[in-house]
């Protein structure tokens, strides 16, 4: 298949060595550089919507945003539905984390517009985003509070309900689903797996109640097996629970095979946008995303 060829060919051998299919010998400037010819031809709005194949949910049209005066993104889209899953791949830098920043209002905006649900959010605060807009923002650090326990960490997420009691009962509802997490309720977060840390900060922002969920590289650092434990959790909530998912994943074979919908970042610009198995079975992604 053509596919086998593209991912053997040239940069599959070096010197008398013969590399299998599955060996990447491309070094991060290779792969940066060679991606940056994929950025050539942005895919279109048009393409964009037919891969929602619905009214999107939220949509960024024309985004430039950065940090202070630095431009990071460049006239960047995005389209995805209710309860859909979207993953961003694309090289370290390229500005992944920056589009979940712009959304939920981390960035300076420079043009383009941020739209929920046909209501414009562009300039809205993370207070506002979180509370009105009803998206949360699960963060790529670990950021639980390791001296506080579980149950005041989850009492964290709740800090915009209008009323405390409102956020205990929020809290208790996710630690009733959350099983893992409700036996370790009084006990410090510090003390807490890698994997159930990270339990942890997805049920934090489930207090709120959002729409949408931001969600920043989920597999790393984890162990394989919390890596399929979080994936399952996010699984489940987009379709158990109906949420929508907007995802960033350095592991680009787990996100996609997650994701209804993948998008590949370059250099702060659109390059490719397809469904997950389309990104999946494209041998451009799978020799500079997937190793192989
Ligand atoms: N808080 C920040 N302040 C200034 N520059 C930043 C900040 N966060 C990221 N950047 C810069 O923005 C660019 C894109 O970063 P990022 O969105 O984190 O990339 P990715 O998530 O794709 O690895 C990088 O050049 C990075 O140095
Ligand atoms: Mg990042």
């Amino acid at each position: 298949m053509d596919e086998k060829k593209e991912q053997s060919g040239g940069k599959g051998t070096i010197g008398s060595m013969d590399f299998n299919d599955f060996d990447t010998v491309l070094s991060v400037d290779e792969v940066a550089h060679e991606a940056g010819k994929l950025a050539a031809e942005t895919p279109s709005r048009q393409r964009l919507s037919e891969l929602v194949g619905k009214e999107p949910l939220l949509t960024i049209e024309g985004l430039r945003a950065g940090y202070g005066k630095m431009q990071i993104l460049h006239e960047f889209d995005l389209q995805v539905g209710a309860k859909q899953s979207l993953c961003i791949i694309g090289p370290n830098g390229a500005g992944k984390s920056t589009v979940l920043h712009s959304i939920y209002g981390f960035t300076n905006i420079m043009a383009g517009n941020i739209k929920m649900g046909g209501s414009d959010i562009t300039g809205m605060n993370p207070n506002q985003k979180l509370k009105r807009a009803g998206i949360a923002y699960i963060l790529q650090d670990n950021s639980v509070f390791p001296d506080m326990t579980v149950e005041e960490n989850m009492l964290m997420g709740g800090f915009l309900k209008d009323k405390q009691s409102q956020a205990r009962e929020a809290a208790e509802k996710v630690l009733q689903k959350y099983p893992r997490l409700n036996e370790r309720r009084k006990q410090k977060a510090g003390v807490l797996s890698g994997g159930e840390r990270r339990l942890l900060e997805i049920s934090r922002a489930l207090i709120m109640e959002p729409e949408v969920l931001l969600v920043d590289e989920p597999s790393i650092g984890l162990e394989p097996r919390f890596i399929k434990m979080v994936f399952e959790i996010l699984d489940d909530l987009l379709n158990t629970e109906g949420k929508t998912i907007v995802m960033v994943e350095q592991n680009a074979k787990k996100g996609l095979e997650f994701a209804d919908i993948g998008y590949v970042l370059v250099d702060g610009r659109l390059a490719m946008a397809g469904t997950g198995d389309e990104l999946l079975e494209n041998p451009d992604v799978g020799r500079l995303f997937l190793g192989g």
